[in-house]
């Protein structure tokens, strides 16, 4: 009876240990295009048409579908940009993870 008890704690703590792991690497590793799309409406649609079914913007900021769809578009090197500063555009102080998360839902407008 102890003996099978200690066991299934043990077994408890091991899924514990990798639910956590599994998280972290979540977290720092792949962008979240759902976060993104959060993030781009919050800080970025005052200027740019970020999804398909806004309709007001800035009209000097190109809208993230045509971001998406230019010919060498790549993820990476548009949030690279995002995180580093540039005229017309104000300084957001973005996180590394939040430029990687809007580049990831800009990649799911082409
Ligand atoms: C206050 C208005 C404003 C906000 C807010 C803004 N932008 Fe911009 N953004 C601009 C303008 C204007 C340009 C065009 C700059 C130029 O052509 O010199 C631009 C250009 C860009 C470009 C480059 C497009 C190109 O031609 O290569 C990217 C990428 C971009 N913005 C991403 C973002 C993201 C992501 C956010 C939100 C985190 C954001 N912008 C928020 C005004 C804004």
């Amino acid at each position: 009876m102890l003996k099978s008890l200690h066991r299934t704690s043990r077994k408890m703590l091991l899924v514990g240990c990798c639910a956590v792991a599994n998280f972290g690497s979540t977290a720092s590793f792949a962008a979240d295009g759902a976060n993104g799309k959060t993030l781009a409406n919050r800080w970025c649609s005052s200027c740019h048409v970020v999804a398909r079914d806004q309709k007001l913007a800035n009209d000097q900021a190109p809208p993230f579908a045509s971001l998406a769809k230019r010919p060498g578009f790549d993820a990476n090197q548009l949030a690279f940009f995002v995180l580093s500063p540039h005229p017309n555009m104000p300084s957001l102080s973005l996180s590394r993870a939040d430029a990687a998360d809007i580049a990831d839902y800009i990649a799911t407008l082409k």
